[in-house]
């Protein structure tokens, strides 16, 4: 007979940025071999687990468009420990897990990993499975392409399909302005196969696309701008081959880029988008940008939020043991 641990634990799961994304090579996985340089910033959601007495996993989340079954990658992540760990499953039990979400949906700030990484973390507590970073990053790396990075977060260069992880000296004096349309969200897998469909299709068709492909690889001067923490040129450096997909088709999500940029941000979308960041380097200077854009563009589809970089992915909040 099991015997019930009553254990909970909340932990915080961050967001995150690509300072960087370059598509490197189509494989014939489907998937794509990139070079990004990703960051974790301080929009979070909070996910809270508690054992039941059961050994059903069961999922909640406050927002609508999250699904709250075996489709959503936190369901997942608790389904692949419970697969990958047995023993401890049995001793244990089941799990509720309650997201509290405030990243939004489908937005290129990877909210989906990011709280898939917190289930994995969540669970080797509670299990006391005692997993190293590397460990819960192969277990990441079956859910999806940016687990790996969202178990630990921070400043990292990221390679293969994004799980290969080198970190980079932490940033932490940038502060960034998000903008999101509350109606609008991009499958990644659309803007990844439009992407090799355009560029790695095999009639390159006029000048511009061959123009485009002969671009040179430039993570290298990022790389290094962010080794001499030279601020000015990372924000001249930022840079997303998915752009060339995604604001084509998405015109509200081009002119919110410009409208940063006119500004006088650096300003880039974020993975497959919509998002678009803009990078300062003051709280204060932020939040009167995300004011002068609010008021430039006036669409109360439109939304806004200051954030900043951060070391770390996930932490924990608090526990009870
Ligand atoms: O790995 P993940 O499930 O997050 O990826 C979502 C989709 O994004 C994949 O189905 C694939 O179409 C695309 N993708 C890709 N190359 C990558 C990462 C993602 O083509 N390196």
């Amino acid at each position: 007979m099991r015997e019930f641990f009553m254990h909970s634990y909340s932990l915080i799961a961050s967001a995150k940025i690509n300072l960087y994304l370059e598509i490197i090579r189509a494989r014939p996985d489907g998937y794509h071999d990139l070079v990004m340089v990703l960051q974790s910033i301080d929009l979070a959601d909070q996910i809270d687990l508690h054992s039941r007495s059961d050994d059903s996993i069961c999922l909640h989340c406050n927002h609508p468009e999250v699904p709250q079954d075996h489709n959503n990658l936190a369901y997942k992540a608790a389904a692949l420990m419970a697969a990958k760990f047995p023993d401890a499953f049995a001793k244990y039990g089941g799990v509720d897990i309650t997201i509290h979400k405030r990243i939004p949906v489908g937005a290129g700030l990877a909210g989906g990993s990011t709280n898939a990484a917190a289930v994995l973390i969540g669970l080797d507590l509670m299990w006391n499975l005692k997993l190293s970073d590397k460990q819960l990053q192969y277990l990441g790396s079956l859910l999806g392409s940016d687990v790996p990075f969202c178990i630990v977060g921070g400043t990292m260069l990221a390679t293969g399909r994004g799980e290969y992880l080198t970190p980079l000296p932490v940033l932490d004096s940038f502060y960034v302005v998000l903008g999101k349309y509350r109606s609008l969200s991009v499958s990644t897998a659309w803007a990844y196969q439009t992407f090799r469909h355009l560029y790695f299709g095999s009639h390159v068709s006029d000048s511009l696309t061959i123009e485009n492909l002969r671009q040179p690889v430039c993570s290298a001067d990022m790389v290094s701008a962010i080794n001499h923490q030279n601020q000015q040129q990372i924000g001249q450096l930022i840079y997303n081959d998915l752009e060339r997909v995604v604001l084509p088709e998405y015109r509200k999500v081009q002119r919110l880029k410009e409208e940063f940029q006119r500004l006088g941000c650096p300003a880039m979308m974020s993975g497959s988008g919509p998002t678009v960041f803009a990078l300062t380097n003051s709280q204060a200077k932020a939040q009167q940008v995300l004011e002068s854009v609010k008021t430039a563009i006036a669409d109360p589809d439109l939304e806004l939020w200051v954030s900043r970089f951060t070391p770390s992915s996930i932490r924990v909040a608090s526990f009870h043991k």
